[in-house]
């Protein structure tokens, strides 16, 4: 079979690594990949959004199935031109990519599904929102109902804090459309915990829970970024809240979903918090996760292409799991998530048999391969426990990526809440 996979981050770089041991599998094109893509799968230089252009594409060579990493392409609704166009495609349609891409709608789809959830209220106005965060009191959760790249949700430690994200949203319009109406939420504590589904319609076959590590710095400490490292599976979250979660939250969804007419067909991913009242949901992706992926996937033991197939067909692709760990460290250009370089050399780097990289933000040029964003790039291992994944994982960066330019969290796999 002939595969597309658009996107050009970690998360689709470990999907083509895992494609790629399928004996199914005649030729990977990536949409645009990056540097890592380009070792397993013929990169073409098709933006995201270039929906007509993928289109031709995938008709022209053939494509069998198209796989959808990021969450734009889905809210323009790509997954709706690919079926009109009669090509197979493993993602939600627009309606369906909803339940991520406008936090109100999830809200309000939550507390109609009695989905556990933080409780909450919407506003469009900015007066009545900070007499609602004054009534609350702090700590308290501001944020934007649509797509702001990981950048819109603000956990405010003051009321002061709260009303000046209100003011950043629905004043300065700091994320344009997508902060014009915003929610506030009871802020919820606990550990979090990543629980991503194969979906398709009301058939849900939960993967293994993975924890992303969102702050910049070491101990939780910084801004948030799109994830410095993650691990799966999560220790401390139990069999039986697995078992609930898998049942109220994602179970609940796929079938709300089907019942609201948006049927859905992809992943679908909970961002859980494990409060002292059991799992509530922080927010649902309409895709993979990233980090996550890349530390799941390489613990995933069926051929992915048949779990793609299988599910799209169905059937049961009855998930295994390795019995053991995986914990993935990010390596990032230095001042992100603010500014940063670009087009700084990696260095070369060698592999052993218990690591591996998912290549990020790199790209390959006559002079090597550069870094080209701020995340640049996952190392990841595998070991009996997260300690020693973690472990191989330090060892591997240490002796193959010391430099000034970048930076990375050293206390991925320790817990603090
Ligand atoms: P998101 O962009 O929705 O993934 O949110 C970013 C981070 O904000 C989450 O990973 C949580 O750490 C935090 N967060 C979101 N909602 C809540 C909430 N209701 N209570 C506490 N923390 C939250
Ligand atoms: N790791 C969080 C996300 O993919 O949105």
């Amino acid at each position: 079979m002939n595969l597309l996979v658009i996107g050009r981050g970690g998360r689709e770089h470990s999907m083509i690594m895992k494609l790629a041991e399928s004996d199914k599998v005649d030729a990977i094109y990536a949409a645009p990949g990056n540097a890592g893509a380009r070792e397993a799968a013929e990169c073409v230089d098709l933006d995201e959004l270039d929906i007509d252009g993928l289109i031709e594409f995938a008709v022209k060579k053939k494509v069998d199935l198209t796989i959808v990493g990021p969450e734009n392409p889905l809210l323009t609704g790509i997954a709706d031109r690919f079926r009109e166009a009669g090509l197979a495609i493993f993602a939600p349609e627009k309606d369906a990519a909803l339940i991520e891409g406008s936090k109100r709608y999830a809200k309000t789809f939550m507390e109609e599904n009695s989905i556990p959830t933080a409780a909450y209220a919407t506003f469009t106005d900015a007066g009545e929102a900070k007499s609602y965060i004054e009534k609350q009191g702090a700590p308290i959760v501001v944020k934007a109902d649509g797509l702001a790249a990981g950048k819109g949700v603000i956990v405010a430690e003051t009321v002061q804090e709260a009303t000046d994200a209100v003011d950043d949203m629905l004043v300065n319009d700091a994320f344009s459309k997508a902060g014009k109406s915003i929610v506030i939420e009871e802020c919820l504590a606990g550990e979090e915990f990543s629980l991503m589904a194969f979906v398709h319609g009301t058939n849900v076959f939960p993967m293994i829970p993975a924890r992303d590590h969102k702050r910049a710095y070491d101990q939780d400490k910084g801004p948030n970024t799109g994830g410095m490292g993650a691990y799966a599976p999560v220790r401390n979250i139990s069999p039986e809240t697995l078992a609930f979660s898998a049942e109220n939250v994602l179970q609940r969804a796929a079938d709300g979903m089907a019942a609201a007419g948006r049927p859905f067909t992809g992943i679908l991913y909970a961002g859980l918090i494990m409060t002292d009242n059991g799992p509530k949901v922080i927010e649902f992706n309409a895709r993979f996760g990233d980090p996550e992926t890349q530390v799941v996937l390489p613990l995933l033991k069926n051929d992915l292409l048949q779990v793609f197939l299988d599910v799209l067909d169905g059937k049961d692709p009855f998930l295994q799991w390795e019995e053991q760990c995986c914990a993935g460290v990010v390596l990032a250009a230095k001042g992100y998530p603010g500014r940063y370089k670009k087009g700084v050399k990696l260095p070369e780097m060698d592999f052993d048999a218990r690591s591996f990289v998912a290549h990020a933000g790199t790209r390959k040029t006559n002079d090597g391969i550069v870094s080209d964003g701020g995340r640049v790039l996952l190392a990841g291992a595998k070991g009996a426990g997260v300690e020693e994944a973690a472990e191989y994982a330090y060892k591997w960066l240490g002796q193959n990526v010391e430099s000034e330019e970048f930076f990375y969290r050293k206390d991925i796999g320790v817990e603090y809440s």
